[in-house]
């Protein structure tokens, strides 16, 4: 089940969604025995800013039918502190590290891949393009000019290599990803979660901090993760796979082998595991183990 992707050797072919499982945690609870068979061929981080951020307000989760809305808002301790404080700690883990890196400039994302690129223990990073343009208001990865302008930017900063995280929440991703290509992108990754509105439902009883009618999340909108979202991964991990030349790591909605196997046969060279490790943090091992059977 070995597979190569840029120029890493892994042991099978499923990994994490970014800021779906937190190692560290799930070490504190899980013990030393995490080791022993790591559920992931490599841990990708939560995405890390320059800045330290707090996430969004309250509430930031809704379980939707077959599905989750999160406006979770990217906490983090910042550039500095996930250096200082995590890496270290990442470190140890029996697989590749990738660190998950965002910025709305690019003068902020070459400074996250400059200070990646210093570090020997990341082993690869992977850029959320999901991040709006502080001058535009559109997302950096939504617009394929825009993206791939970026990226020639900041390609020259690292060389370690460099993982485009797409955004599904664009016109057409396929072209999105053949801009990541031209910008000098290794590999890409989709899919994000799809954005999404839920209001408080007229049925809920109780003191509520939200209005009723108004939007339940504290962010106005989330982003829809889980098996709602599988077939649109499928089809947006084939169209994209079909036309670039770099690899694809598909996910969306993955929680069985034959989900991954989908995602495999239509040209994916990796899979990770998102909301499903919130039911069952071991889902990436006993997928990968039925892959493999
Ligand atoms: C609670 C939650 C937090 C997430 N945090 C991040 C993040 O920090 N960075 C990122 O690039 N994607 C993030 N994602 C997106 C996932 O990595 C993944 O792309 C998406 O959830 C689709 O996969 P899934 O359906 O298997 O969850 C998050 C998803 C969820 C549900």
């Amino acid at each position: 089940m070995s597979v190569e992707f840029c120029g890493l050797r892994l042991v099978h072919p499923v990994i994490n969604g970014s800021g779906t499982f937190d190692a560290l945690a799930a070490r504190e609870a899980f013990g030393t025995a995490l080791n022993v068979e790591f559920p992931f061929a490599a841990y990708v981080s939560k995405t890390i800013t320059l800045e330290p951020r707090r996430g969004n307000p309250p509430p930031r989760l809704w379980e939707a039918s077959g599905g989750l809305v999160n406006s979770i808002g990217l906490p983090n301790k910042g550039l500095e502190g996930y250096l200082a404080e995590d890496l270290p700690a990442l470190a140890s883990l029996p697989v590749p590290l990738i660190t998950n890196v965002m910025g709305s400039t690019a003068a902020e994302i070459s400074e996250l891949l400059e200070a990646c690129d210093a570090r020997a223990e990341i082993a690869a990073v992977e850029l959320n393009v999901s991040c709006p343009n502080v001058k535009t208001g559109l997302d950096i990865g939504a617009d394929p000019r825009q993206l791939e302008e970026v990226l020639r930017t900041v390609r020259p900063r690292t060389g370690k290599p460099l993982i485009v995280k797409l955004t599904p929440n664009a016109a057409d991703v396929s072209a999105c990803a053949l801009a990541a290509e031209a910008g000098g992108a290794n590999a890409v990754s989709l899919i994000n979660t799809l954005r999404a509105l839920v209001l408080r439902p007229v049925s809920r009883k109780g003191p509520s901090a939200v209005p009723e009618r108004r939007p339940w999340l504290g962010a106005g909108t989330g982003g829809l993760s889980g098996p709602a979202i599988r077939a649109v991964a499928l089809a947006q991990v084939a169209a994209v796979a079909e036309r670039a030349q770099i690899p694809v790591i598909g996910m969306g909605g993955v929680s069985t082998a034959a989900h991954a196997r989908d995602l495999l046969d239509v040209g994916a060279r990796l899979v990770a595991v998102g909301t499903e490790s919130f039911r069952d943090p071991v889902a990436g091992a006993k997928i990968a183990r039925e892959l493999a059977g």
